[in-house]
């Protein structure tokens, strides 16, 4: 493990996506093992799912963990595969034995979207805040669905999705335009107000964001640039996602 600033990041980088997310894994683990009863914040998408996979064959229990997503698309009907409560049922609640009642998702049809957004908010606050947040990142930087422009002071609300997440997204659903035009999402500051936040990439396709992430300017044109200032932040890359990092 290499060190970029003792006092805010580590950069752990592993020669495959599966030692990646074991790694990650870990780190979870190591946190659930000294607190049973954490808060997670929990990402979709690809990039999870080897950190995932392997925290469901390590014996930590994660029954009393409480957990919530950053993320829900808008208009998929309830039960939809695709929609992120589907997903995150599927491939993190039932493979690791979490309690279903404890796992929160964004509500994808909300009557009133700020009440929806703020009721979001104050469950997390309610539970304490996310001792861990778990993170993927858009190949335009997006962390969470705050796309490009999205204010460092956001909070969890409605957004519409940038064209190249749709596209990027569409490998997910049969046809490009399936992929939902919006999504709720935790905004920005309430990621940040996260303890500690793990990232995990792996592929050739995240090597630019990650680099301008890390080593661009921190501003709202590029949000997770704002990961430079969080007083803890764990990123765990494979080869391919940190081949742009200067070594
Ligand atoms: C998903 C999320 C997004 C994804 C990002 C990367 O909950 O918040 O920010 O982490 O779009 O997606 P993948 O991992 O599919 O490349």
């Amino acid at each position: 493990m290499s060190t970029v600033d003792e006092t805010r990041m580590t950069l752990s980088i592993h020669p495959s996506a599966e030692q990646t997310g074991e790694a990650a894994a870990s780190e979870v683990a190591a946190l659930v093992q000294c607190h049973p009863a954490a808060v997670l914040g929990l990402a979709t998408g690809s990039s999870p799912l080897p950190l995932y996979e392997a925290l469901a064959k390590n014996e930590v229990d994660l029954a009393a963990v409480t957990a919530f997503a950053l993320d829900e698309y808008i208009g998929l009907p309830p039960g939809h595969p695709q929609s992120y409560a589907a997903v995150i049922g599927h491939h993190v609640v039932e493979p690791l034995g979490m309690t279903p009642g404890r796992v929160h998702v964004p509500d994808g049809n909300p009557r009133d979207e700020h009440r929806s957004g703020e009721a979001y908010e104050a469950a997390i606050g309610a539970a304490g805040g996310i001792d861990l947040q778990i993170l993927g990142i858009g190949s335009n930087g997006h962390i969470g669905f705050n796309e490009p422009g999205a204010a460092f002071s956001s909070r969890t609300r409605v957004v519409r999705l940038a064209e190249r997440t749709r596209q990027d997204n569409a490998r997910f659903f049969a046809a490009p335009e399936d992929v939902p035009t919006h999504a709720m999402t935790q905004g920005l500051a309430t990621i940040f107000e996260a303890r500690h936040l793990l990232l995990i990439a792996h592929g050739r396709g995240k090597a630019t964001a990650i680099k301008r992430a890390l080593t661009g300017p921190v501003t709202e044109d590029f949000p997770a640039s704002l990961l430079q200032l969080h007083p803890r932040t764990s990123l765990f890359l494979d080869s391919e996602a940190a081949s742009l990092l200067e070594s």
